[in-house]
């Protein structure tokens, strides 16, 4: 990998961010194109958040990622933000334009679409309604990636309902609300199940969810993606379910933001995905 004086750099934002994968990632991807530059972590607490993303310019960044807990609360510290990242209310890619303005954008929707293309071409949102755990910044980049895709119909199922309501408004009518408590029965007749909450991660609690009223045809996915093969995907594809994983969306989501810092449209292939998975 070549970093010279002139190398063009990026990073993603993050507390912590020791997890991240993003570095690897990009890394994998500026050493396979040849480009100079790099992208490296940034641990930057949530106090200093709007003195990172102004630093950005000044210190000659391209950009930034940013992860959690800083997704929600940038919106409304960059200078511009795409019609897209104010419907969902979060960005996750910064990029300094030719002014120093720091734009931000929400590909999160782009890269799950993305995701389930590649593993299941043929796949549509038409093909019936969809089911959506969680109402944070990542299920709501998936709802709206469904609705724009046609999805009939979008249940919410949410364990706080306040949210879960609050993310079905902004919807608008292709979307219900179906209680927490109420999750096993909202699989049925469903062509697609998302898991776009936390629950299922390394250190997080299980995914409750007995998938029994689940039709066999319909498509399961989960966006976490440590395990890859979550006990929510295991279950389904025991059942006969057709699942994809949740690492190509985190592959996917990443390529616009490296195309806008580096120049080029990076290849979401199986070495990307080796050398992400750390195999
Ligand atoms: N594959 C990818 O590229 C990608 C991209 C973005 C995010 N992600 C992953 O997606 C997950 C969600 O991210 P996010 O940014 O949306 O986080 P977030 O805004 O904090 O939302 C977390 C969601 O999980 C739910 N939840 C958390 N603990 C729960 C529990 N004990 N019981 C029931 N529900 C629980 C929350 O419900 P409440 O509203 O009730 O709190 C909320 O819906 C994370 O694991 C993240 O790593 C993956």
């Amino acid at each position: 990998m070549t970093i010279s004086g002139k190398a063009k750099l990026a990073g993603v934002i993050g507390w912590p961010v020791g997890h991240s994968r993003s570095p690897l990632l990009h890394n994998h991807w500026l050493a396979r194109y040849g480009i100079d530059g790099a992208y490296v972590p940034l641990p930057v607490a949530p106090a200093d958040l709007e003195l990172a993303i102004q630093a950005l310019p000044r210190l000659g960044f391209a950009g930034a990622n940013l992860t959690i807990p800083h997704k929600e609360k940038a919106l409304a510290l960059v200078d511009r933000a795409t019609p897209r990242a104010w419907r969902i209310g979060a960005v996750n890619t910064l990029v300094v334009e030719p002014d120093g303005a720091v734009a931000g954008d929400s590909t999160d929707g782009l890269g799950f679409l993305a995701n389930l293309a590649q593993e299941r071409p043929g796949w549509s949102a038409k093909a019936g309604p969809a089911v959506v755990l969680g109402a944070g910044g990542a299920a709501a980049a998936v709802a709206f990636a469904l609705l724009d895709e046609g999805a009939p119909e979008i249940r919410i199922v949410n364990r706080s309902r306040d949210k879960a309501e609050a993310l079905a408004e902004r919807l608008g009518d292709t979307a219900r609300v179906i209680d927490w408590s109420e999750r096993d029965r909202a699989l049925e007749g469903a062509a697609l199940l998302v898991n776009a909450t936390s629950l299922g991660m390394s250190g997080q609690p299980a995914l409750d969810l007995a998938l029994d009223r689940l039709d066999p045809r319909a498509l399961v996915t989960d966006i976490v993606y440590a395990p890859l093969v979550t006990d929510l995907l295991r279950a389904a594809q025991e059942r006969g379910n057709p699942i994809v994983d949740g690492l190509g969306m985190l592959i996917h989501q990443a390529r616009p933001g490296f195309a806008a810092w580096f120049g080029l449209t990076p290849e979401a292939d199986a070495e990307t995905r080796r050398v992400v998975l750390g195999s």
